[in-house]
């Protein structure tokens, strides 16, 4: 018995200083700020993309996607789309090569580079690299983007298991990898978003993420979390 007085008398403060911070920033929004950021890569692709787009608009998040070059001009409004409604636009090469085997790295970042630019204006693009690969020497001018939770989405194909592999593996700051060139890939990530947004998360892209942790992003430098 005593000990048990002893226990809450120990948690009461805790528990008081919660209520107080509940009270006095009031309500559910005011618990702790909850930021991850969900990724896209190897699209844009018709059918595929614009229904995420539409869907995320609705949600009223902000995604950041890594777009491959050759794919750009046949979906030019999809990738203005983007530009306009807030996401953050990023490059995965111009034909998907990985970097560490010997591509033309110059021909496969410039030229994506090139397209983005003459679209939705100046860079700089930050780079994910398929496959999350660079070649140990290579020299990149912009920030690269990993991930921290990857569902294998290309994988599975499947929207259940590709949410479920998410909501068990996110927390606050994590770079979420999808791609949207898969229908159901979209659908996973609708409802994460729905799961989440009802946790009291927020959905923003890598560069507002690391933005919100004080994180100076530099050229070269790989970041997997909004952390760093
Ligand atoms: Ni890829």
């Amino acid at each position: 018995m005593k000990r048990w007085f002893l226990i809450l008398a120990l948690l009461l403060p805790a528990l008081l200083w919660r209520w107080d911070s509940v009270t006095v920033t009031g309500g559910a929004e005011l618990e702790e700020s909850r930021y991850v950021a969900l990724t896209f890569d190897d699209g844009p692709k018709r059918g595929s993309t614009d229904r995420l787009l539409d869907g995320l608009r609705e949600r009223g998040v902000n995604a950041t996607f890594f777009l491959i070059g050759e794919q750009i001009a046949e979906n030019r409004d999809l990738v203005a789309r983007m530009a306009d409604e807030g996401h953050q636009i990023g490059n995965h090469t111009w034909s998907h090569q990985r970097l560490d085997q010997g591509a033309d790295l110059q021909e496969e970042l410039q030229r994506t580079e090139e397209a983005l630019e003459e679209l939705c204006g100046p860079g700089p693009y930050w780079l994910r690299p398929p496959y999350g690969q660079v070649g140990e020497n290579s020299v990149i001018e912009v920030p690269m983007v990993k991930w921290s939770v990857d569902p294998r989405d290309w994988e599975s194909r499947d929207a259940v298991k590709v949410t479920q592999a998410i909501l068990e593996n996110v927390q606050p700051d994590s770079i979420i990898l999808l791609h949207d060139i898969y229908p159901s890939s979209v659908d996973a990530a609708l409802q994460v978003v729905d799961t989440l947004q009802a946790q009291g998360y927020h959905f923003v892209t890598v560069a507002e993420l690391l933005a919100l942790n004080g994180v100076d992003p530099q050229p070269g430098q790989l970041y997997r979390t909004g952390r760093g």
